[in-house]
């Protein structure tokens, strides 16, 4: 059996499509503040794309570029100022931040009504409590890469490979919301490989290439990767061995154009969401 390939490329378009319908139809002036510190280049590459698809969207995009030995105090009045600013709807400051920047306190001080990536302890604990106006991006991009399937998550094995505060916790709470029965793994689990091959939706957020082999894999499978790693030769590759894991899985995400693209679609919706918060 060959699986099918989820699409992430597309349902992201169509994502951004509904995003950029809805800006013109209400006529919403929506505005995202970009910071980014240093000159990572990978995180370049996110901001970028981030930029690229608020074109898209018809959404204002503000960057700003601090330099790598920016003082903690500067980075905070940054975000005091986009706190205070109206036409700034959301407020994202691209992760990771140099190691002398305290990320925790960075992320703190960012308006809870204009942290578009819901990284914020108020918005976590909203998340844990099913009564949230944001999604964090990366986990409900997979949500929706899951619904596009037609496969109902209610009383599904789901696994899920890593515990981040970005990624692994809150795709737990999101498919334990939608009452899939979830079994969270990390590098302290026993016998890996048996656990995950009793899902049937696996979400793979390791952040190793190549880790999630077939024999890991439940024969039907949603497999989606979160993975993002970028090989010697340069090439990008995901979390999963697509090449035999694809034999064996029913749906799975391709690394680029599965996981990623929605990462940045659903970016889109929160500062949406963010403007009409934030204008009543
Ligand atoms: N770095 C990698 N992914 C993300 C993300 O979703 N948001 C932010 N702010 N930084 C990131």
């Amino acid at each position: 059996m060959s699986a099918k390939i989820i699409d992430g490329k597309a349902i992201s378009a169509a994502v951004k499509e509904q995003v950029r319908a809805e800006i013109e139809r209400d006529k919403l002036n929506v505005g995202l503040a970009v910071v980014i510190v240093g000159d990572d280049p990978a995180s370049r590459v996110y901001v970028n794309n981030k930029k690229k698809a608020c074109e898209l969207c018809g959404i204002k995009s503000f960057e700003y570029a601090l330099p790598a030995d920016c003082s903690e105090e500067q980075l905070l009045e940054l975000v005091d100022t986009l706190n205070n600013d109206s036409s700034v709807n959301g407020i994202l400051v691209q992760l990771p931040l140099p190691s002398h920047l305290d990320e925790k306190r960075v992320i703190e001080r960012i308006s809870p009504i204009k942290d578009v990536d819901a990284f914020h302890e108020s918005n976590v604990g909203k998340i844990m409590i099913g009564n949230y106006s944001f999604l964090p991006c990366t986990p409900a991009g997979c949500m929706e890469l899951i619904h596009s399937t037609g496969i109902d998550v209610a009383g599904k094995e789901c696994v899920v490979i890593g515990r981040s505060n970005i990624v692994g916790k809150p795709m737990a709470m999101l498919l334990l919301h939608e009452n899939g029965t979830v079994t969270v793994c990390h590098s302290k689990t026993k016998n890996l490989a048996e656990v995950c091959s009793r899902a049937d939706i696996l979400v793979a957020a390791v952040g190793r290439p190549n880790f999630v082999t077939a024999d890991m894999v439940k024969e039907g499978a949603v497999v989606i990767d979160v993975g993002i790693n970028r090989l010697e030769t340069g090439s990008l590759c995901g979390d999963v061995k697509f090449d035999e894991v694809s034999e064996k899985a029913g749906w799975i995400t391709p690394v680029p154009g599965g996981v990623g693209p929605m990462t940045i679609a659903m970016l889109m919706r929160n500062t949406v969401t963010a403007c009409r918060i934030q204008s009543k």
